[in-house]
């Protein structure tokens, strides 16, 4: 099978520091959930950045080969993610509700965001937006496309940003830290709804968190990324139970409540 995407040799640089991302290879399948863990400026952030080509100020590519299916996004300086950033590839960032256009409602983003990717009606626009916010566990939908951002708390902006980004019906979702702004309990159930999210439409997904226990719930395999490189990655149970990697079993050390949470088991 043609895998969804794939990296070979990425390696990425801020202008003036020693690199950010190091010769960086992985491939996944369609449909599949990676999970990326590592330390605070490891490099997770700059590689999920990196995938959409979206690098912060400063930031360069050095090297490396980006495709996702049958299309290279990137290839030496060469670049392209026309057609595919936003639609075929959607990204959630930790913060992504303060994204959302402070001086419209919800409602309007929302239906001008449905109707710029597909044919249809703004009031299909509408039931669409209403039953994907639904989706994300927000009661009264209707009220929350009537609100501007500023009338809406913190975790009910991160949901609305997480359903548009999911309505776009992505083959792959980016997601760095969608859910480190959240309680637990909505954490919990955003995760669930993205695991529904991936069985119906077959989504497939790398999400970045500090938290191994929630990259053990949610992902086949997990990549466990020190300064710049992925130094394990493999399927999750194996990466658990058998740690290759000296930083995987410090990891690990920190929940010792893990077993038992493992993907499957
Ligand atoms: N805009 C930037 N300009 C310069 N250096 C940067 C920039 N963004 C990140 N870096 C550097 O790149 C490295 C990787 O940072 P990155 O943000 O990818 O880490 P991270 O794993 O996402 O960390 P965290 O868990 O804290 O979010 C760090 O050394 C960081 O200092
Ligand atoms: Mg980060």
């Amino acid at each position: 099978m043609e895998p969804l995407l794939s990296v070979n040799h990425l390696s990425v640089t801020y202008k003036g520091n020693s690199l950010a991302l190091r010769d960086l290879s992985f491939s996944m399948n369609k449909g599949e959930i990676i999970g990326i863990v590592g330390e605070s400026g490891s490099g997770k952030s700059t590689l999920i950045r990196a995938l959409l080509g979206l690098l912060p100020e400063g930031g360069q590519y050095i090297g490396g080969v980006i495709s996702f299916q049958e299309k290279v996004l990137l290839r030496e300086s060469q670049s392209d993610w026309g057609g595919v950033r936003g639609k075929r590839i959607a990204m959630v960032f930790q913060d992504s509700g303060s994204y959302l256009n402070p001086i419209r409602s919800i409602g309007s983003q929302y239906i001008e965001a449905i109707c710029t990717h597909f044919t249809v009606s703004k009031k299909a626009a509408y039931t669409l937006a209403v039953s994907m916010l639904a989706n994300m566990g927000l009661d009264d939908p209707e009220r929350i496309m009537r609100s501007y951002p500023s009338q809406l708390s913190g975790g009910m902006k991160q949901r609305t940003a997480i359903a548009m980004a999911v309505t776009m019906e992505p083959e792959l979702l980016l997601a760095d830290e969608p859910t480190s702004s959240l309680d637990v309990t909505t954490q919990n159930e955003v995760m669930n709804r993205l695991n529904e999210l991936r069985s119906r439409q077959g989504t497939g997904m790398i999400i970045v968190t500090h938290n191994i226990a929630v990259a053990a719930h949610m992902a086949e395999r997990i990549g466990v990324m020190q300064d710049g490189t992925l130094v394990e990655m493999g399927d999750t149970f194996r990466v658990i139970s058998d740690p290759q990697h000296e930083y995987t079993r410090k990891l690990l050390s920190a929940v010792p409540e893990l077993e038992g949470s493992v993907h499957g088991s």
